[in-house]
């Protein structure tokens, strides 16, 4: 039998989010089913791009996408508004991003098949400040054959990777392809030592923190921590909590969602104690900036992330984001005003993503609901 003390160090070695290795809960959808040959079958090129698209990094894998088909060969993308985070991402920027991304992964899948992505953005405008039910694309496939894209062989292989990264230094081609992926529309930078990469240490921890001792936020990702196998396919987004001893320590009441609520709870202060190594050695940070923040622009910032973690994919280098210097709520604006002046963001300049780039042991994919689930019927 393991003990308390065992599972506890067992938890504080597992960041609070790792990504998901692969688990099957009997009588439940297969949480990681749409990583295996995505499109296999389908006639529909919409769909087979979809099918790739869901794929995509975004805040919290809350996978906030709607698509109504329309016609033979066109769809309109909506925000699922049932899918935002209102404590941390205020003004839905990060779900933009998001939604950027998956618009960069489906024109990839739709290159790659033979069709031209023909996206307009906001054909009803742009909402501000928040999100409406306004369309954020309409967009119509047509066929021609074009040059493919080799970000496209690396869909199944990217990840967000929250392991330990070695003490290594990551070669400046490989950089250098991240920056070429990101493309011009963005500003991509990196810090891999120096007084820089200190403070951009210091900085990811000190926000990571802070939004922990923020309740609402904190609550935020309480509430979509998916706890155990079960639990993630009953989902399949989320935050997972996955592995031997989150079974075990589920199943013995040591753990689950209001447990995880309680930051004074030593065992929940280990989880993300474990984080804080892993900001203070990162071999290195990279960052996109952009000149503004309208929603075609964050858009933009969300392709370009996909495509700088699609090409850290291909190069074998693992990308984890830190997000929270950069979220636009109450608690956390001294430290944006710092990540904005570190990182070289000033007047309407806007950091939107950063990220904590190095070699790691490789992680399992995470879950995603499925094509069926963002489909309006
Ligand atoms: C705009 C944006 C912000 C994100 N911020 C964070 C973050 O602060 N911390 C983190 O661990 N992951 C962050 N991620 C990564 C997502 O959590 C991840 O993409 C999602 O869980 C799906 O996992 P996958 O990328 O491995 O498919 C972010 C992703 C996006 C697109």
């Amino acid at each position: 039998m393991l003990s308390r003390r065992h599972v506890l160090a067992v938890l504080a070695a597992a960041p609070l989010a790792p990504a998901l290795s692969g688990c099957a809960a009997s009588n439940l959808p297969d949480p990681i089913a749409a990583w295996r040959t995505p499109g296999a079958g389908e006639t529909d090129p919409r769909r087979f791009a979809l099918a790739h698209a869901i794929l995509a990094p975004n805040p919290h894998n809350r996978q906030p996408w709607l698509i109504e088909l329309v016609g033979d060969s066109e769809f309109i993308f909506r925000a699922d508004l049932e899918r935002l985070l209102p404590a941390t991402d205020p003004f839905n920027r990060q779900i933009v991003l998001g939604c950027g991304a998956f618009l960069e992964v489906f024109d990839l899948a739709a290159r790659a098949n033979g069709y031209r992505a023909e996206i307009t953005l906001w054909p009803e405008g742009e909402p501000q400040p928040l999100l409406d039910a306004r369309p954020i694309a309409h967009v119509r496939l047509t066929p021609e054959a074009l040059v493919k894209d080799p970000l496209f062989d690396h869909i199944l292989a990217r990840r967000t990777n929250r392991e330990a990264y070695q003490d290594r230094a990551i070669p400046d081609d490989a950089l250098e392809a991240m920056r070429a992926a990101a493309g011009d529309a963005v500003s991509f930078n990196t810090s891999t030592s120096g007084a820089l990469r200190e403070d951009l240490r210091r900085l990811a921890w000190d926000a990571f923190e802070a939004e922990i001792l923020t309740p609402a936020a904190y609550q935020e990702s309480v509430d979509l921590m998916r706890i155990g196998a079960a639990d993630i396919a009953r989902h399949r987004d989320g935050l997972v909590l996955d592995g031997p001893m989150i079974e075990f320590a589920r199943a013995t009441g040591l753990l689950n969602n209001e447990i995880m609520a309680d930051v004074n709870n030593p065992m929940v202060k280990q989880g993300y104690e474990a984080y804080r190594p892993l900001a203070l050695n990162a071999p290195a940070f990279a960052w996109i900036t952009t000149t503004d923040n309208t929603r075609a622009t964050q858009i933009v910032a969300g392709r370009a992330y996909a495509r700088m973690n699609l090409a850290a994919a291909g190069a074998g280098i693992g990308m984890h984001p830190w997000s929270q210097s950069l979220q636009e709520y109450p608690e956390m604006a001294d430290l944006m005003v710092e990540a904005e002046s570190l990182m070289n963001a000033p007047g309407d300049a806007r950091v939107q993503m950063f990220v904590r780039v190095g070699y790691a042991r490789q992680v399992g994919p995470s879950p995603r609901r499925g094509l069926a689930e963002h489909i309006a019927a």
